[in-house]
């Protein structure tokens, strides 16, 4: 990039919800590769600030010179307070959130509260100090089981749990939001399966408690953490019979908010507008299962299982709109994805924290 325009990106601030997290450390690195001055709030609800301490390192003086972190909760007015009156934001990505699909049927009013107030609350601070512009985590989830793949964005949105519904709430809420005040303009981004790591191996997912998604778990069983993988369903319509997703690098997802932000700052008009980022392939669990074991050079043990209440039997996306329009494309495949995250975790196989 000219360094004109990046010494002018320099002055460009923008916050991070969430940006101690799996998806938020990777963004908040290359936004400060890219130069751009990054606060973070975060209430380390499920991450730990070792994360950011590491991002901050791998981004050399960057780093040191243009990274904050508040310890912080979104439904918390006052932490906003602080965070907004201490300096002006030029746009927000909204990583924070809770996730686990499992959790939000056993715990709804946490996930409304969470995601829903959370979001609110941002969006109050974000009006007040004349900051309109977000970019927001949204969720292949919104598919719920999509009767066509690819999945194209403007499919009817459906939700099969709490969790899905706070991300289809949301997507409501951020469109009604930015209808009856034209300045706002907001880029939905749906994310389909984010897996792989920083191929330096210093940051990664590290899920408290047992992993509920399949790379995490897959991890763990190769650093001895767990016995074997449990593959939900061998019997679907599928050319092995377990289940097909869209994995997507977490650097190429990293990239793809940057490529949004971009669009941001150069499209008065966006409006409020929603992009998959996906890669547009589907691979099967037994085929994610034979890449990591290649790429790990462990054996990974595995049980078929019944099919898991509520799993499509294959999702992955359209990329056209997210090429055309943001200029983006993922660039990794399975191959890079199980080799980066064999990476982080044979150096960390207890992520962040040390071995109990
Ligand atoms: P993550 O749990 O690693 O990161 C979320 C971060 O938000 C955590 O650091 C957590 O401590 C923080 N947080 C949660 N509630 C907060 C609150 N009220 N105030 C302040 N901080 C809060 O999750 P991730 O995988 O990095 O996901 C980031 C976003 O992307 C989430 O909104 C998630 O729903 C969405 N998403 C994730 C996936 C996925 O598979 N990882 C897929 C689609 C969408
Ligand atoms: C992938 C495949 C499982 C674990 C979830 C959320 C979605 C989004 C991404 C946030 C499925 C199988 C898994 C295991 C297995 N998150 N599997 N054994 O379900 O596609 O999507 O994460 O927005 O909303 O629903 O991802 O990684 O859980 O599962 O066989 O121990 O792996 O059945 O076929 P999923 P996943």
């Amino acid at each position: 990039m000219a360094s004109e325009a990046k010494q002018q990106q320099q002055q460009q601030s923008i916050l991070v919800t969430g940006g101690a997290g799996f998806i938020g450390t990777h963004t908040v690195l290359q936004l400060l590769n890219e130069g751009f001055r990054v606060s973070i709030i975060d209430n380390l609800d499920n991450s730990v600030e070792e994360a950011v301490d590491r991002v901050r390192d791998l981004a050399g003086s960057n780093g040191s010179r243009n990274l904050q972190f508040h310890l912080g909760d979104l439904r918390n007015k006052d932490d906003l307070e602080k965070v907004f009156s201490q300096t002006r934001f030029d746009a927000v990505i909204h990583f924070a959130g809770l996730k686990a699909v499992g959790e939000s049927v056993a715990k709804p009013w946490l996930y409304y509260s969470n995601n829903l107030i959370g979001t609110l609350n941002l969006l109050e601070f974000m009006g007040k100090y004349g900051c309109k512009k977000m970019v927001f985590s949204s969720s292949a989830t919104v598919y719920g089981q999509p009767e066509t793949i690819p999945c194209v964005e403007n499919f009817q949105l459906k939700a099969m749990n709490p969790y899905g519904r706070t991300k289809l709430f949301l997507e409501e809420i951020a469109r009604d939001v930015q209808k009856a005040d034209p300045d706002w303009r907001i880029i939905l981004l749906r994310y389909f399966n984010p897996v792989g790591a920083h191929p330096s191996g210093q940051i990664g997912e590290d899920p408290k408690g047992i992993p509920n998604n399949l790379m995490p778990y897959i991890q763990q069983v190769a650093v001895g953490r767990l016995p074997e993988l449990n593959v939900f369903g061998h019997d679907y319509p599928t050319k092995d019979g377990s289940a097909i997703r869209d994995y997507i690098h977490v650097i190429d997802l990293a990239d793809g908010h940057i490529a949004a932000l971009r669009k941001i700052f150069a499209t008065d008009d966006i409006g409020c507008t929603a992009y998959n980022l996906g890669t547009g392939h589907g691979t099967s669990v037994l085929e994610m299962v034979a890449a990591f074991e290649k790429a790990s050079g462990k054996q990974i043990p595995i049980r078929l299982c019944p099919r898991r209440p509520g799993d499509a039997t294959a999702v992955f996306a359209s990329t056209e709109k997210a090429q055309k329009e943001l200029g983006w494309k993922a660039k990794y495949g399975i191959e890079e994805m199980c080799r980066d995250q064999w990476n982080w975790a044979s150096k960390n196989p207890w992520g962040y924290r040390p071995q109990p």
